[in-house]
């Protein structure tokens, strides 16, 4: 079964404490969600292999350490995946963006999947899928079975909040796929929010409320 990982960094923590509350607008939610996910990337990438190699420093010749040129991918789950992407960007520059476009339908809360695009080369990169909320699952185990019918061999989610529900779905359909939180909250309720959560993810990034 997949593993489950709450990234308790004080920063990450107090910054989604803000991200929460309802009276911050669109602009600072935005630059959290940003801020967050640059954070996030940090503590996701720690087992990154490295090798070593030997440099010359202005002193003296010295044997260092560098990552180990493991192919990455992201997949923000649009749309609210999309207000993580650049934030994880800005400590993995050399990953590749993949698009997985999928809504929940508000009647049964069953994902649509209306566009897929992603890097030519799936089956060397390790992928992982972001997106803010982690609620039913199903926005998340349909996007990680895309890219599976596609030929990626290894993926993570990355997700900010998750729901219980949520995560047992994931780890149900997909036992080989670890998940990332900045918090796991209490539940959902009955209209498959998640329950502290922080509302509508993609409403609040882009102010379509
Ligand atoms: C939200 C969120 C997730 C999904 C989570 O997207 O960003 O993708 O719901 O819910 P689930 O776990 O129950 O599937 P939404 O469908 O609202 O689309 P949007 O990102 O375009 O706003
Ligand atoms: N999608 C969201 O944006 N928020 C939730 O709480 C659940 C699903």
């Amino acid at each position: 079964m997949g593993k489950v990982y709450v990234f308790d960094h004080p920063l990450i923590q107090h910054k989604l404490t803000y991200i929460r509350k309802n009276e911050t607008g669109t602009k600072e939610f935005r630059e959290l969600v940003d801020e967050v996910a640059t954070l996030m990337a940090f503590e996701i990438t720690r087992d990154l292999p490295l090798e070593d190699v030997t440099i010359q420093t202005p002193v003296s010749e010295s044997k260092s350490q560098v990552i180990a040129g493991k192919k990455l991918g992201i997949v923000p789950i649009l749309r609210a995946g999309l207000g993580m992407v650049d934030g994880m960007l800005s400590l993995i520059p050399a990953a590749k963006v993949g698009h997985v476009g999928l809504y929940r339908d508000p009647e049964t809360l069953k994902p649509v999947e209306y566009y897929v695009k992603l890097p030519s080369d799936v089956e060397e990169r390790e992928f992982i899928v972001i997106d803010p909320m982690l609620a039913t699952g199903g926005s998340a185990n349909e996007a990680i079975e895309s890219l599976k019918k596609r030929g990626v061999k290894q993926v993570r989610l990355m997700c900010l909040v998750g729901a219980p529900e949520g995560v047992e779905e994931v780890q149900k359909a997909h036992p080989d796929v670890d998940i990332y939180l900045a918090a796991l909250d209490e539940k959902l309720n009955e209209k498959g929010y998640i329950v502290p959560g922080l509302g509508d993810a993609g409403d609040r990034l882009f102010g379509t409320k």
